[in-house]
């Protein structure tokens, strides 16, 4: 397991090679760092969707969105309303012109910013594709905002302290064509809601 979180760190650095890394301003210095923009393959993107059961009477946030391609295929397919926050701002004009083309500019945003600005207080799902530097920095955002029963999704990289509610492993073939590596893990939470307590993870050996 270590090695295969310290395989993906390396390939999320390499990742940020000449023309792929997000332009970089004194802002998004000051941020705190989820990592470079990597995409989630469609095929991942689909399976984190039905993984959370995502509907129509969900509102879904990506922290750190990308291109916004996870909102809109929730929004796009699966009828939910969606906000992605994400702080490169050429990501975020990517987003919002790929949400008009799919026909769903009309059920979701794009905010430029940071994540932990966000208030989650009205969020049913959650979706996530961060370092795990910064997954154990939003736990207790998640413990303290998420309503109860809210989902939250992540790919590749646990919320260690967080008991899973479910995980899919699988391989995606354009996974393996980007990074080199197509073995994929999605793990599934549920908050308990603010202020109760999250039961105690029975870790594995070597999970964080
Ligand atoms: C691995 S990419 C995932 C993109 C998208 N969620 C997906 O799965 O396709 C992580 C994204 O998080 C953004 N990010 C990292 N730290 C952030 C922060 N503190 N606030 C907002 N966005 C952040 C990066 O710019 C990058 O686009």
């Amino acid at each position: 397991m270590v090695a295969r979180r310290e395989a993906l760190l390396a390939l999320l650095g390499l990742w940020l090679g000449p023309g792929r890394a997000c332009a970089a301003s004194s802002t998004w210095n000051e941020m705190p760092d989820g990592g470079p923009y990597v995409p989630t393959p469609q095929l991942v993107v689909e399976r984190m969707l039905e993984l959370a059961k995502v509907g129509p009477k969900d509102l879904v946030y990506d922290l750190g969105s990308g291109d916004g391609r996870l909102v809109i295929e929730a929004a796009r397919r699966h009828g939910a309303r969606g906000v992605g926050v994400e702080r490169d701002a050429d990501l975020v004009e990517r987003s919002r012109a790929g949400a008009i083309k799919a026909g769903v500019a009309d059920r979701v945003r794009f905010l430029r910013g940071d994540i932990f600005e966000v208030d989650l207080r009205q969020t049913t799902v959650v979706t996530l594709y961060l370092l795990p530097e910064m997954m154990l920095r939003l736990s207790p955002k998640f413990r303290a905002e998420l309503p109860a029963g809210a989902r939250i999704v992540s790919h590749d990289f646990p919320l260690t302290d967080w008991p899973q509610a479910a995980m899919l492993q699988f391989d995606s073939e354009e996974k393996e064509q980007n990074l080199g590596i197509g073995a994929t893990q999605l793990f599934l939470y549920r908050a308990p809601g603010p202020g109760a307590a999250v039961p105690r993870s029975p870790v594995s050996p070597g999970s964080r």
